[in-house]
C-alpha cells in the first residue's frame, strides 16, 4: 500500500493510506505500508507485492509517475493507469480533452510561465478578461485541494492571483467563474462497468465565500449526500461524469467535480480526480456509504477492479 509521498497533499494521503491499510487488514490481506520516497523502487523490489494499492494524491501518485514505475516493475495496481492519470491530473489537458469531446467545462485560457516571461503573455490579459468576464478563477494546472486557486474580481486582482498560481505550477489557467452549486460525482467500477454513486453537494457555510483553500478546513463546508437534485439533473450529472471517466480512461474509481450554474441549470465539469481522498471525511467514501457500500466493501471493490486475483491470507 503506497501512501504519503512528496506532494502537498501528503497529509491527506497519509490519512487515506492509514484507513485503507486498516480495511485491507480487516479483509485478511498482508499489508506493507510504503511511504513513497527515494527508496520506492528498492522497497518494491524487496517486497514484491502481489498488488499495490495506490493511496497517493497529487504529484507522483495521481499524475502517473508512480503508476509508470509499477508498470515497469510488473506490479498490478489499483485505480487508473498512466495515461488517465497524466491527463486527469493536469487540468489544462483534461479541459482540452473535454472541450474537444463536447463535454461542458468552463471557458478558459492557459499559459506557461515561459509565455509570460518570454512572449509577453501579460499583454493578452485584457483580451482574456474581456472574453471570460469577471470574476475569473485563476488556478495552477496541476494541484489539488484548492491549493493556489484564487478568485479575481477585478483586473487589479489578476497579477497577484497569477503569481500565487505560478508558485504551484509552471502552467496556470484562467477560467470563467460559474456561480452555483458544487457537486461531486463519484464513480466506482462494478463488475467491469463504471457505476455512478449518489452525488455529494458541498455547501459553503459562509456566504460570499471565495477563499477556496479555507473551504477545506473542517466546519466551513457542509456536505449533503445524496444532493437534493431533481431526477433529471441527477441523471444528467451522472451521465456527464461517466463520459469524463470514459474519455480520460479512468479505471477502478474516480471523482468528477462539477458546478451546477444558478439560473441556467447548466452543468460544467471542473476536473476529474483519479485518486480522490479516502479519509473519514472524504467525498467518495461518503457517496459509497450512501449507496450502502461500507469502507471495507469499497476497498475490496477497488482491489477487484484492479483485476488481480489477490488471495486473502
Ligand atoms: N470556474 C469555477 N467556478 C466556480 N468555482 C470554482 C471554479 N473553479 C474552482 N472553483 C472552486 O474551487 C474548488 C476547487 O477547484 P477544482 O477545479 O476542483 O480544483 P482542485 O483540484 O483544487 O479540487 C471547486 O470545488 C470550487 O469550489
Ligand atoms: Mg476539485
Amino acid at each position: 500500500m503506497l501512501k504519503g509521498g512528496r506532494s502537498l497533499e501528503r497529509q491527506v494521503s497519509l490519512k487515506s493510506g492509514a484507513r485503507v491499510q486498516d480495511a485491507l487488514e480487516r479483509l485478511g490481506h498482508e499489508v506493507v505500508a510504503i511511504d513513497v520516497g527515494g527508496d520506492l523502487v528498492a522497497r518494491l523490489s524487496d517486497e514484491r507485492p502481489e498488488l499495490a494499492f495506490v493511496a497517493l494524491h497529487g504529484r507522483d501518485g495521481e499524475d502517473g509517475t508512480v503508476q509508470e514505475l509499477l508498470e515497469v516493475m510488473g506490479i498490478p495496481y489499483t485505480g487508473s493507469g498512466v495515461s488517465a492519470c497524466i491527463s486527469a491530473s493536469d487540468k489544462v489537458l483534461a479541459k482540452h480533452a473535454m472541450r474537444d469531446a463536447g463535454i461542458p467545462t468552463p471557458d478558459f485560457f492557459a499559459f506557461s510561465e515561459t509565455a509570460f516571461r518570454e512572449l509577453g503573455a501579460a499583454q493578452a490579459l485584457p483580451a482574456i478578461e474581456e472574453r471570460l468576464q469577471f470574476p475569473i478563477v485563476v488556478k495552477p494546472a496541476r494541484q489539488g485541494s484548492a491549493l493556489g486557486i484564487k478568485f479575481a474580481r477585478t483586473p487589479a486582482d489578476v497579477p497577484t492571483a497569477l503569481v500565487a498560481a505560478f508558485s504551484y505550477d509552471r502552467k496556470v489557467l484562467l477560467e470563467r467563474h460559474v456561480a452555483g452549486r458544487e457537486l461531486a460525482v463519484s464513480i466506482i467500477d462494478e463488475g467491469g462497468a463504471p457505476r455512478v454513486l449518489p452525488i455529494v453537494e458541498a455547501v459553503p457555510e459562509e456566504e460570499d465565500f471565495y477563499d477556496f483553500e479555507a473551504r477545506y478546513e473542517i466546519g466551513r463546508t457542509r456536505f449533503v449526500c445524496p444532493a437534493e437534485l431533481d431526477d433529471g439533473l441527477t441523471t444528467r450529472a451522472g451521465a456527464i461524469a461517466l463520459e469524463v471517466y470514459g474519455l480520460l480512461g479512468c479505471a477502478g474509481f474516480a471523482r468528477v467535480d462539477l458546478m451546477l450554474e444558478s439560473g441556467t441549470e447548466d452543468l460544467y465539469v471542473l476536473e476529474a480526480n483519479p485518486i480522490p481522498g479516502l479519509t473519514e471525511t472524504s467525498l467518495l467514501p461518503q457517496a459509497a456509504d450512501a449507496a450502502g457500500i461500507g469502507f471495507d466493501d469499497l476497498v475490496e471493490r477497488i482491489l477487484s477492479a484492479a483485476g488481480a486475483v489477490v488471495r486473502a491470507t
